[in-house]
């Protein structure tokens, strides 16, 4: 008889993060180290995928006995539209980060928001109920934080943008979640909040946006949804004008990546460890 046949061992289950560009994606990293920890048979790859070829790719990713994706710039929105059942935060947000494969459905779901929440509540022990919120930016990633940011009951939550009609916009769609404003950066002059959270592209080019000298309460805490070796010119900025704390973005990349492995394997990854493995990778 075939040894095959005697094969009684645990299959590798496959899921990988798909985007574009894609060669700088620490998800493989993350997901190994959630997979090792908590004893799951499974592979984690990263896919780059052409512009125009998303669907395609999803299709033969699934159809080669795929089991979930993580999905990431600049195929969200199509991700979006392939999943054929969503979870509330996903409808709302417009975008999906995480696809799971069932039998005959895609399930589309977007933990960016959850896993900024839990950063900013768990690892940084910092509560937002009541709390006063500037958001800046009013792009897919700040869309796709704030209905878990308004599910934490803030006092108020303003969109700050550099084009304002954006915001405005954005905090229509989301009015009926909360307290929530959107406006430009000129109108927060004599403004002041508690929880200034960076969601602009401006880091990314070494920028800041343009805030009044004021706006920090006496115990801000400024996040960065950005990460990199060193502090971002956001996080800069924050120490120049006092922030009582600051941070960068890491945490929500690991805890959105730990609620992905949940979706997908009911199991609920440690992630602390992985925070501070990866946190010395970069630092090297
Ligand atoms: P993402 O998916 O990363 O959010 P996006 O949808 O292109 O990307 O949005 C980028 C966000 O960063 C927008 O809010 C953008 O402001 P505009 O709506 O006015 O374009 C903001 N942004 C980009 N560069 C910026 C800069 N140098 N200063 C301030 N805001 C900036």
């Amino acid at each position: 008889m075939p040894a095959d046949i005697f094969d009684f061992g645990e299959r590798i289950e496959r899921y990988a993060v798909m985007g574009n560009p894609i060669s700088h994606s620490k998800s493989p990293m993350i997901h190994t180290m959630f997979a090792q920890q908590t004893n799951q048979s499974i592979e984690y790859t990263a896919i780059h995928v052409d512009l125009g070829g998303f669907e395609q790719a999803v299709g033969n990713f699934r159809a080669s006995g795929g089991k979930g994706l993580n999905i990431t710039v600049p195929f969200k929105e199509e991700a979006w539209q392939l999943a054929t059942e969503r979870s509330d935060r996903a409808e709302r947000a417009g975008a999906v980060n995480t696809l799971k494969f069932m039998d005959d459905k895609i399930f589309g779901d977007n933990t960016d928001g959850v896993g900024l929440v839990n950063d900013l509540t768990i690892n940084h022990q910092c509560e937002l109920k009541g709390k006063s919120i500037l958001l800046l930016g009013a792009g897919g990633a700040a869309r796709g934080v704030l209905a878990p940011l308004l599910e934490q009951h803030p006092a108020e939550l303003v969109i700050g943008n550099r084009t304002p009609d954006r915001a405005v916009g954005l905090a229509e769609h989301f009015s009926e979640l909360g307290n929530i404003k959107g406006c430009g950066f000129a109108a927060l002059e004599g403004k002041q909040f508690d929880i200034f959270i960076n969601a602009t592209a401006a880091s990314l080019q070494g920028e800041v946006p343009p805030l009044p000298d004021n706006v920090l309460n006496q115990n801000a805490f400024c996040y960065d949804m950005m990460y990199g070796a060193k502090p971002t010119a956001f996080m800069n900025w924050a120490v120049n004008h006092d922030a009582a704390k600051v941070s960068d973005g890491l945490g929500m990349l690991v805890e959105q990546a730990a609620e992905s492995f949940f979706i997908w394997r009911g199991v609920r990854p440690e992630t602390q460890v992985v925070i501070q493995t990866i946190r010395s990778e970069l630092s090297h």
